[in-house]
């Protein structure tokens, strides 16, 4: 359908040639329009306003219309990606294409790499490999001929029951803002654009289509905003997807508050807001309020139900005309549309690299081994270490003989294959099949150490219990059923059903199994592939716990590197892990709703913030995670800045192999600013070799000490003694010094 620049390019000189000279030399520039009919917006060297304003005014009626709303077929079944709007080749706009999702290039994709889940992604901690995840998936996406990579999903995990929790980077706002940056700018660093989702206070499944979210001001501010706003700020994201729920009464897509109010005119926001795929519930409301591009599952005139969302077509040509017609919708307004829409896509090299979708790229293969190598890092710099009895791991070396027995559906091909990631549009197809299950990974290095594999699925607890405690070393793997579509009914892991297409049930009952394992065998190491938090009622008889989180299609080397040592746990808790399910209650009316509403009534209490604000004690605190080697802090030195401070404090290795600290930085307001006890301000991960000790230095900014005030309706910083503390988690602070403003 699209003709190349190159095309254009040779067709032009041949147009030259059949041009009698006298006329050329009449109107040498009417001439050259002729022959370029693009050459006003096709200049790399030209801004990308001046060439989408250009544009924009080159376009009939119909071609601006038609770039409002999704083209047919809908959803998966353009070339397996999530939707497209045809590009117009008169005019030399490309496709825009738009593929799910956050852990990789997904939906009904196959042969990409799928990368350990956005959880896992926070919790590297790191915000170089958060980059390059982004810029790999952006490089796979452009290669599959996808130019909008619809992630990364960055709603705030409100409650550890959220099904979609795995898409997102956790609990606090801060850590979530520095990971949304890393990656968009990662995928963006090719022409693709990065989608910043779901704007916003989509944090809970059920209901999610109706919902309404009624969140206080300040807390919109200072927890559910701040990591748009810094995709939005510090990552130039080209789009935005508004969201399924209402908010204070108002759809999300159809919220001039949220779509015009903190985007556009407060944050700047250039790009395009896109729909959530069935969002739209009307023609002019949600275009006037400030919506760009409508998206749908399915074709025009599906019905509503509650797994499409709203009925058919809100943007077609013909609605946006009535609209029009009837004075509901200015002509201004739909040029901005469609200008928001193109003006990012020059920005980021969408006009000058088109993609090319279709058969050949559906099918190329793209997840080279160069590709690989990244989600297996990142897998296990993802991974948490949360108990290591006795140093039970790394696994030391030995002359080999010793006997694991790895246990646990999640463990097999079939397991791994549906733990690659969770269930929903964002899940990985894995396909072709070539997810390193846990008990691949693992065989492949006990085989090179001279070690001896045995399995068992674990689905009755006498198998699990034998298997275990005939073996010198256990692991055994399990597995929640977080997914797109629902929450978490608890917080155990019981065998679950499968709400969509891209999962599966999980089969056996996983608490016995590990309850079985770890009695049965002191040397027991539990692996943990969740979407969010589990309650551990064996904990005390585990001898090691790992998360790694959804870990990718290198799950199964990570672990096997993770277990022999030859990498370090790199992860650290984004999210808090309660007790059991009685810690951090909800009232109904706050979660999950009653008669359609939800109230945040815990305002900024999110996460770690309730439990230091009730003095409540969890079972792992926000920010923990061990390492390999131990750590000391010493040398806290607050210095006062114009605009906040620069804190610095020396860190060392005190163990005996090289290994990672992540030092965090919590800020305490003083008590007038009414702000939670303590939050994340800053933090860097560094490696250290044995002995060595390195000052650290971070720095706070104005932003870091202010609060929203409602009030005076902006942000500032309330004059007193701040405390600042630095260590290794939310729990574990021993330096604090003293900052007055
Ligand atoms: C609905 C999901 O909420 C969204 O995250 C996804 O991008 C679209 N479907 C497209 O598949």
């Amino acid at each position: 359908m699209r003709r190349s620049r190159q095309t254009l390019a040779l067709l032009t000189a041949l147009a030259a040639v059949s041009v009698p000279t006298a006329l050329v030399a009449a109107a040498p520039e009417s001439a050259a329009a002729a022959a370029d009919p693009c050459a006003a917006w096709m200049d790399r060297s030209d801004s990308a306003d001046r060439r989408a304003d250009a544009l924009v005014a080159a376009m009939s009626q119909d071609q601006k219309l038609h770039m409002l709303t999704f083209g047919d077929p809908p959803w998966f079944t353009y070339w397996g990606t999530a939707g497209h709007v045809d590009g117009i080749p008169a005019l030399c706009i490309p496709d825009l294409v738009l593929s799910d999702a956050g852990s990789g290039v997904a939906g009904l994709q196959i042969a990409t790499t799928v990368f350990p889940s956005g959880v896992a992604q926070a919790a590297t901690w790191d915000p170089a490999l958060q980059r390059r995840i982004g810029s790999t998936i952006g490089a796979e996406a452009f290669a599959k001929g996808i130019n909008v990579m619809l992630g990364p999903g960055m709603n705030i995990a409100r409650t550890p029951y959220n099904g979609r929790n795995f898409e997102y980077f956790g609990e606090d706002p801060y850590l979530a803002s520095s990971t949304a940056v890393a990656v968009i700018k990662g995928i963006q660093s090719h022409p693709v654009l990065a989608d910043a989702k779901h704007y916003a206070f989509n944090n809970q499944e059920t209901e999610r289509m109706s919902i309404d979210a009624r969140v206080d001001e300040r807390t919109r501010r200072e927890i559910y905003l701040p990591a748009f706003e810094a995709a939005v700020k510090k990552a130039d994201v080209g789009s935005v997807m508004c969201s399924y729920n209402k908010i204070d009464g108002a759809y999300a897509c159809e919220n001039p508050e949220m779509l015009t109010g903190y985007l556009r005119d407060e944050w700047g926001f250039d790009g395009f807001v896109v729909s959530d795929w069935g969002a739209v519930h009307s023609t002019a409301p949600s275009a006037r309020a400030g919506l760009d591009l409508e998206m749908h599952a399915f074709a025009a005139g599906a019905p509503a139900t509650p797994v499409t969302g709203s009925a058919g077509r809100y943007f077609g040509a013909d609605q946006l005309r009535a609209a029009l017609a009837e004075g509901e919708l200015t002509q201004a307004r739909i040029d901005d549309m469609v200008r928001n829409i193109v003006r990012p896509m020059f920005e980021h090299g969408l006009f000058d690299e088109p993609v090319s979708p279709g058969a050949g790229p559906y099918l190329s293969d793209v997840s080279t081994p160069g590709h690989l190598a990244v989600a297996r890092r990142a897998a296990a710099d993802a991974t948490v270490l949360l108990k290591n009895r006795d140093r039970l791991l790394p696994l030391q070396p030995t002359d080999g003989g010793r006997t694991i027995a790895v246990i646990g559906w999640a463990a097999n091909p079939v397991g791994a294959a549906n733990a690659v990631s969770g269930g929903g549009s964002s899940h990985g197809s894995g396909l072709p099949p070539r997810v390193v299950s846990p008990l691949e990974g693992i065989t492949r290095a006990a085989l090179e150490r001279g070690d001896r594999v045995v399995y068992a699925e674990g689905s009755n607890v006498v198998d699990a219990r034998l298997a275990a405690a005939a073996a010198d070393v256990v692991v055994v793997v399990a597995t929640d059923g977080s997914s797109e579509g629902t929450d978490r009914a608890d917080l155990g892991l019981r065998p679950a059903a499968c709400v969509t297409v891209f999962c599966q049930a999980i089969p056996i009952e996983q608490e016995d199994m590990i309850a079985a394992a770890t009695a049965a065998n002191p040397n027991t190491v539990v692996v943990l592939d969740v979407g969010a938090p589990v309650r551990m009622p064996w904990l005390a008889d585990a001898g090691a716990v790992l998360v790694p989180w959804y870990g990718g299609l290198e799950h199964g080397n990570a672990l096997a590197d993770v277990l022999y040592g030859v990498r370090e746990p790199g992860g650290r808790l984004p999210q808090t892990f309660p007790v059991d399910e009685a810690q951090n209650p909800f009232a109904p009316e706050a979660y999950p709703g009653v008669d359609g509403t939800e109230t945040y009534s815990e305002g900024l209490l999110v996460g770690y913030r309730w439990y230091d604000a009730t003095g409540t004690r969890p079972l792992f605190p926000f920010g923990y995670g061990l390492g390999y080697t131990t750590f000391g802090f010493r040398d806290l030195v607050v210095r006062p800045t114009a605009q906040g401070a620069r804190v610095s404090f020396v860190v060392r290795n005190t163990g005996r192999r090289a290994g990672a600290v992540v030092p965090q930085l919590y800020l305490s307001s003083p008590k007038r600013a009414g702000e939670p006890p303590k939050q994340l301000k800053g933090f860097t991960k560094l490696t250290l070799r044995p002995g060595e000790a390195r000052r650290v230095e971070l720095t706070l900014d104005r932003r870091d000490l202010s609060i929203w005030s409602t009030r005076r309706d902006r942000w500032v910083v309330v004059p007193g003694s701040y405390r600042v503390a630095v260590g290794t988690s939310s729990r574990d602070l021993p330096l604090h010094g003293r900052l007055r403003r």
